[in-house]
């Protein structure tokens, strides 16, 4: 059975690419992101959730990926972020709740 497309918009400044994958493509969106935008100093921490360096906004995802958990709200909180749409792309898996969803890479 081939699985459904999974596919979000990606902005990166004045940059936007409409990325096409599948479930478990990659550990996570953080991987994807550095994999195909090219992205330096992207995830430093390797996705544990406490650098922040891979932090984005994303906009429009559903299901058990809109709770925050593991390190993800302290180390936002840490740095200021309340924002609900403001997350860790390290903490967000390549599932169909990024379907549809546009996500932009914030700068530091
Ligand atoms: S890679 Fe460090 S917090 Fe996401």
């Amino acid at each position: 059975m081939t699985q459904k497309p999974i596919q979000f918009t990606v902005i990166d400044n004045d940059y936007s690419e409409l990325i096409e994958t599948q479930q478990g493509s990659y550990p996570n969106l953080m991987f994807l992101l550095r994999d195909k935008l090219g992205l330096e100093g992207f995830g430093e921490c390797g996705g544990v959730g406490r650098c922040a360096t891979c932090i984005i906004t994303a906009e429009g995802i559903t299901g058990n990926s809109i709770i925050k958990d593991r390190n993800e709200p302290a180390t936002l909180s840490k740095m200021g972020y309340e924002d609900e749409s403001t997350r860790l792309s390290c903490q967000l898996y390549i599932t169909s709740d990024l379907d549809g969803a546009t996500i932009t890479i914030l700068d530091l």
